[in-house]
């Protein structure tokens, strides 16, 4: 199918010269010369690029720009501007356009765009889902689909376009679940590469010494149990793409023996004299800060200066609510349709709940929540009772908000306290104040354990006391310490 551009200009000699500037370039051209046409145009045809001039009898650029923008989202949108563009720019850019060209321009490089922004529709159209005027079938309506149409999410689906087909290579960061992986996946079944194997490698799950020959190989008797040789992933990936996982987990040797393979794309296997060449890209993805780790030492600064030349930051869910409504959607069919449920909506209210969430584990926490509402619904149309952990907590930290407006910890336990406190008072006698307060204290140093993963150090932190008082009150209180480090 050929691709589509809609070309909007009240200036005939403009559209004459630009319908024979792309005429060779094998797309479908639309001319317009009025805006509401080139709007009806972008509902009917579905347009993968616009190129859109800024003065249009009736409307201007931007707001065409900006309801373009409302019937498809996804859709690349060139805004072509006579005069100093400074803020025009700025406000284009800021309404999703994908970029902006100045008159009297030239063919070559509007040609050159017009490819660009049709590279980043067509691998929008492809990880993206927006919910409503694309609709993505069943058939495609799979795991590996990367959704969001929040400009945070442009902007990285444009960079996708950009650097997927170059040999660079590229670091991902992001806080966990953000779609470090699924973003990685999304580069390589974009590059050149796609035919070739992808292999993922996950640096924290194994341990230091058995990744260096999982990544690199071993030879017969290179150590106790290589009883023979084995090829590692490097090699088997020969002319693929090698995800690295979690990299700020390798050790520095691992890291060292890592450079040296995107120096010289060289190394040779654990106990072995062979130099192997391979021809591998790497994609690497940290959700620690890998410039905090090479102050530390713990990361090579050499290494890191290669890693980052092409970053992706994948912003939190919560810096990103627009996605949330689209997430819900595609989690609510894919969950619907595995279980068996006819669930076709979730209530405003929840909507509502679930778009102010902090997302603590973006958007794989999200995920989990529309799985187990899915499965736990009673109706057609999910509600604030179906996701009770969510619901829980924005409840609490509703009465934590309102401790500002005069209310206190105090008032909160005197409340709970007084429906109890004649039977605390007959059941303990002599003994109400250490009863209750030792109680309070086992509590709360529990739920701040639980808060900080039971990690001693961040739950002392946490709370404010030292790790000596913890651990003190974790053994007077018989509570689960979990680990110290
Ligand atoms: N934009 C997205 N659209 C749809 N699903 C997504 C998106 N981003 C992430 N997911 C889903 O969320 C889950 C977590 O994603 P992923 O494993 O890629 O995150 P991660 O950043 O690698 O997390 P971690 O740091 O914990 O390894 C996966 O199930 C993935 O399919
Ligand atoms: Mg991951």
């Amino acid at each position: 199918m050929k691709s589509k551009v809609l070309i909007l200009d009240d200036d005939t000699m403009t559209l004459d010269m630009l319908e024979n500037a792309l005429s060779a370039s094998n797309l479908d051209l639309f001319l317009e010369n009025d805006a509401d046409k080139a709007l009806s145009c972008i509902k009917r045809e579905q347009p993968n690029v616009a190129i859109l001039d800024m003065r249009v009898p009736g409307k201007s650029g931007l707001e065409v720009l900006k309801d373009a923008k409302k019937i498809d989202p996804g859709l690349s949108v060139i805004i072509m501007t006579g005069y100093s563009p400074t803020q025009t720019a700025i406000e284009a850019m800021k309404s999703g356009a994908y970029d902006i060209i100045t008159k009297p321009f030239d063919l070559h490089n509007l040609k050159r765009l017009v490819q660009k922004a049709l590279e980043s529709n067509l691998l929008s159209r492809k990880v993206r889902f927006t919910g409503n005027l694309i609709q993505v079938s069943d058939a495609e309506h799979n795991e590996d689909l990367m959704i969001g149409s929040s400009p945070e999410m442009m902007e990285i689906w444009k960079m996708v376009g950009r650097v997927a087909d170059s040999e660079a290579t590229v670091l991902v960061t992001g806080e966990t679940g953000t779609g470090k992986e699924l973003l990685a996946r999304a580069i390589y079944s974009n590059s050149k590469r796609r035919n070739r194997p992808f292999l993922a490698v996950n640096c924290a799950a194994i341990p230091e010494n058995l990744l260096e020959s999982e990544l690199f190989g071993h030879e017969k008797g290179a150590f106790t149990d290589a009883h023979s040789r084995r090829i590692g992933k490097f090699e088997q990936c020969n002319g693929g793409t090698i995800f690295l996982d979690e990299i700020g987990e390798m050790s520095l040797a691992n890291q060292g023996k890592l450079l040296r393979v995107l120096e010289t794309q060289e190394f040779e296997r654990v106990g072995g004299n062979e130099t192997i060449k391979v021809d591998v890209r790497i994609v690497a993805a940290t959700n620690r800060s890998l410039l905090s780790m090479v102050k530390d030492k713990a990361f090579r600064l050499d290494l890191f200066y290669r890693l980052r030349v092409i970053t992706f930051y994948l912003p939190p869910l919560r810096d990103r609510q627009e996605d949330v409504p689209l997430l819900i959607d595609f989690f609510l069919r894919m969950y619907s349709r595995k279980h068996g449920k006819q669930i076709k909506e979730i209530c405003a209210g929840a909507l509502e709940m679930l778009k102010g969430y902090y997302w603590e584990g973006n958007i794989r926490e999200l995920q989990n929540a529309i799985n187990s509402a899915v499965v736990l619904a009673n109706g057609n149309v999910l509600t604030e009772d179906d996701f009770p952990v969510i619901n829980n907590s924005v409840q609490g930290a509703k009465i934590v908000e309102q401790l500002s407006d005069g209310k206190s910890y105090e008032e909160i336990f005197r409340n709970v306290l007084r429906p109890m406190i004649d039977g605390i008072c007959r059941k303990h006698n002599g003994n109400v104040y250490e009863t209750v307060a030792s109680g309070l204290e086992k509590a709360l140093i529990d739920l701040a354990l639980e808060c900080s993963g039971r990690n001693q150090v961040s739950a002392a932190k946490l709370l404010g006391i030292s790790r000596n008082k913890l651990r003190d009150r974790i053994e007077r209180f018989g509570l689960h310490g979990g680990n110290v480090s």
